[in-house]
């Protein structure tokens, strides 16, 4: 190996449609990152057989299902399963024999103080430790906080899974994670050896990105570094917007103020009720502990985790300013899944918000386009009317785009109330305050 270090950009040359083919790929868990990663290569014609221990998650793949809302699989899964490049195994063993190539997709739950749990990853190694040979990229796609690569390295020693460790992260987003794959801004390839770097690079020749290839740790570091960078960047945004609010700016002037200037941008600087999800929540406090563990205090992160907290009190804010009391008050929610084009409510301000208003004694109807969830005192309804119906308050809690075509004056005639917290600055201020609606959004 030249250099630990390397980047190429730009197309790669062509895949050769035969050695496509002939590269035989295995995906262990087919969960978001899994199935899209699986979907990723069987589109460019490669061969991907993917294991899943979840027998009814399993059950509804093989009949042609997708056990999640991401927008544009279902079609991709099915064009993987007509071409016959797409199969679903229950057995990690069968899926992954005879291929060159095991990507682990298997998930990292939060442990014990903040660390991830990586009892899944173990498991998958022991699963494929009969069937793997010297020749073998074992891929970590599974977000695993930096320096995980030294246990999991003794895990296949251990198991006699033979075969190179490769570290692949993933940047996909949720309801966007198709982008994620097939048009990926960079793939970072992190192993110790060139030949297995190499290998999981040709199998990404048919994308025109950048591969940067690196050793084990900088791989993980890499990708729990962009979290917490995102993480911090819409934290600060909350936290300039909390300011915007009490000096009187309008934050969305302030974004696009600071967003032009280069070094800035206005991406993620959306303020909102804090960040969700099953991966900022989670990969924060790993990447906390993995620096409290090596004796430093990473103050900055701490302070995004405790600030992210503290968001959903200030939306609760809000609500208390505009009607007083929420005991007894109906609450009209708009909104579940942590994010606009998911059904995913782990980790969502939205639960979050609902629950405390619970608790203070309100009744919540809530509207979700895709996400359910069942909570104890939130009645949920089908259709944004129905929640609207004699409410005292309309808090917008997801920034799902239905939402951006609510008119203010019928949501004026609907309710019973005049006090809408929005927070996801997702309706038109002026014309809310003219149809006399008593409008808070976040620093606006
Ligand atoms: C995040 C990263 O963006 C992905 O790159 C990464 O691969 C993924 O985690 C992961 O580790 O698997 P995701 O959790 O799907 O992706 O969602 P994001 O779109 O990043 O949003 C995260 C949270 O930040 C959401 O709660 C969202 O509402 C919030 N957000 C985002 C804002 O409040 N404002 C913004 O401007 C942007």
């Amino acid at each position: 190996m030249e250099s630990m270090w390397s980047l190429s950009s730009g197309p790669m040359p062509p895949v050769d449609p035969s050695e496509g083919a002939s590269h035989q790929i295995s995906v262990l868990g087919a969960g978001h990152v899994g199935l899209v990663t699986a979907v990723g290569f069987t589109h460019h014609g490669m061969r991907v057989r993917v294991g899943e221990a979840g027998p009814e998650r399993l059950a509804l793949l093989q009949s042609g299902g997708v056990p999640f809302h991401e927008p544009g699989l279902a079609p991709l899964v099915t064009e993987g399963i007509e071409a016959g490049l797409l199969t679903f195994h229950a057995s990690n063993a069968e899926a992954t024999e005879g291929a060159s190539t095991v990507f682990l997709a298997v998930p990292t739950p939060a442990g014990t103080n903040g660390s991830a749990d990586l009892s899944a990853v173990e498991s998958a190694i022991r699963s494929i430790a009969p069937v793997s040979t010297d020749d073998t990229a074992v891929v970590v796609k599974s977000s695993v906080p930096p320096g995980s690569w030294r246990r999991i390295q003794a895990w296949m020693d251990d198991a006699g899974c033979a075969g190179s460790l490769v570290i692949n992260p993933e940047f996909l987003q949720e309801g966007m994670a198709l982008a994620g794959v097939l048009e990926p801004v960079r793939v970072v390839i992190g192993s110790l050896d060139p030949a297995a770097a190499d290998l999981v690079a040709s199998l990404h020749a048919p994308l025109e990105t950048t591969i940067l290839q690196t050793d084990p740790a900088s791989a993980e570091l890499t990708k729990y570094a962009a979290n917490a960078y995102l993480a911090m960047r819409v934290t600060f945004a909350n936290t300039i917007a909390n300011i915007a609010d009490v000096v009187g700016a309008d934050m969305t002037d302030v974004v696009r103020g600071i967003g032009l200037d280069p070094r800035i941008g206005t991406d993620f600087l959306r303020p909102g009720p804090g960040y969700g999800g099953s991966c900022f929540p989670k990969d924060l406090p790993a990447l906390i502990a993995v620096a409290g563990e090596h004796g430093l205090d990473p103050v900055l992160l701490a302070a995004v985790v405790e600030a992210n907290e503290q968001q959903v009190h200030r939306v609760i804010g809000k609500l208390a300013d505009g009607l007083g009391s929420l005991k007894g008050r109906r609450i009209a929610l708009l909104g579940l899944a942590y994010k606009a084009d998911t059904d995913d409510t782990s980790g969502s301000p939205a639960i979050k918000l609902a629950a405390a208003l619970v608790e203070a004694g309100a009744e919540v109807r809530a509207y979700d386009p895709v996400a359910a969830v069942a909570l104890e005192g939130v009645e949920q309804v089908a259709s944004i009317s129905k929640a609207l119906e004699g409410a005292d308050l309309l808090l917008i809690a997801t920034e799902w785009p239905e939402f951006a075509g609510i008119d203010p004056a019928a949501v004026s005639v609907a309710m019973r109330g005049n006090v809408v917290v929005d927070a996801r600055n997702m309706m038109d201020k002026q014309k809310a305050l003219a149809a006399g609606l008593d409008y808070r959004g976040m620093g606006r």
